[in-house]
C-alpha cells in the first residue's frame, strides 16, 4: 500500500473532498453538517480557499481524499488576524497519525500566512479530537452549553484557541 500523502488542496480534489465531508457529516456525531453542502457550494468553498490563500490540505490514499483540514481567515478587518479550523478523516483512516499530520501542515501554512490566532469548536464528547487539539497547543477557552442538538440530544460545544505568535 502506498504511503498516505498530505497535500495542499487543488481543484481536482473537489469531488473527493465533497465525498469525504459527506461521509463524516452523515455519521451525525462530529460535524456541524449532517450531510455535505451541494457539490457546487463545496467547489466555491475550495476555489475561494485556493484564490485567497486560506490553508486547506487533504490526505490522499492512492489518489482518494480520505481527510482534510482547513483554516479560514475571518472576513472582518477587526477579526482578520483569526482563522477558524475544520477537519475530518473518514472511518478506516483514523488513529494512525493522519490527523496530526494534517493539522500540523495546515497550522504551519496559517502561520506562514501571518495569522495570529486559530479558533475551533469541538463537541464535548469528541475526546479523540480534543486530545489531538491539545497536543498541538490549543487551549480550552469556553463551553457553549447544549451548543448543538443532534437527533434530539443536546451536546456541549467546547471552544478552543491557539495563539501562533
Ligand atoms: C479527530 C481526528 C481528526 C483525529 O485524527 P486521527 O488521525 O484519528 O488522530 P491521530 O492518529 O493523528 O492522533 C493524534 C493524537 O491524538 C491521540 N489520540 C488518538 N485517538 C485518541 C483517542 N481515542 N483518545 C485520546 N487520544 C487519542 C493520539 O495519541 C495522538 O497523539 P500522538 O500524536 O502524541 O500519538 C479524526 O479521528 C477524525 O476525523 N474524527 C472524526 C471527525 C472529527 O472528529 N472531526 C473533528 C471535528 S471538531
Amino acid at each position: 500500500m502506498e504511503p498516505i500523502g498530505i497535500e495542499p488542496i487543488r481543484e481536482a480534489h473537489v469531488e473527493g473532498f465533497h465525498a469525504a465531508l459527506d461521509t463524516v457529516a452523515r455519521e451525525r456525531r462530529y460535524l456541524s453538517f449532517l450531510e455535505a453542502p451541494p457539490l457546487e457550494g463545496t467547489r466555491d468553498f475550495v476555489q475561494d480557499n485556493i484564490r485567497n490563500g486560506h490553508p486547506q490540505f487533504v490526505a490522499l490514499a492512492e489518489g482518494r481524499v480520505v481527510g482534510w483540514c482547513d483554516i479560514r481567515r475571518h472576513p472582518r478587518e477587526v477579526h482578520a488576524h483569526r482563522g477558524t479550523l475544520g477537519m475530518g478523516i473518514i472511518p478506516g483512516y483514523r488513529e494512525r497519525g493522519l490527523g496530526r499530520r494534517l493539522i500540523t501542515a495546515t497550522i504551519d501554512a496559517a502561520r506562514a500566512q501571518g495569522l495570529h490566532r486559530i479558533d475551533l469548536d469541538v463537541h464535548a464528547d469528541n475526546l479523540r479530537a480534543r486530545a489531538l487539539y491539545e497536543k498541538v497547543g490549543f487551549v480550552e477557552e469556553g463551553i457553549a452549553r447544549d451548543g448543538v442538538r443532534i437527533d434530539g440530544r443536546f451536546i456541549d460545544v467546547v471552544q478552543m484557541g491557539l495563539l501562533l505568535s
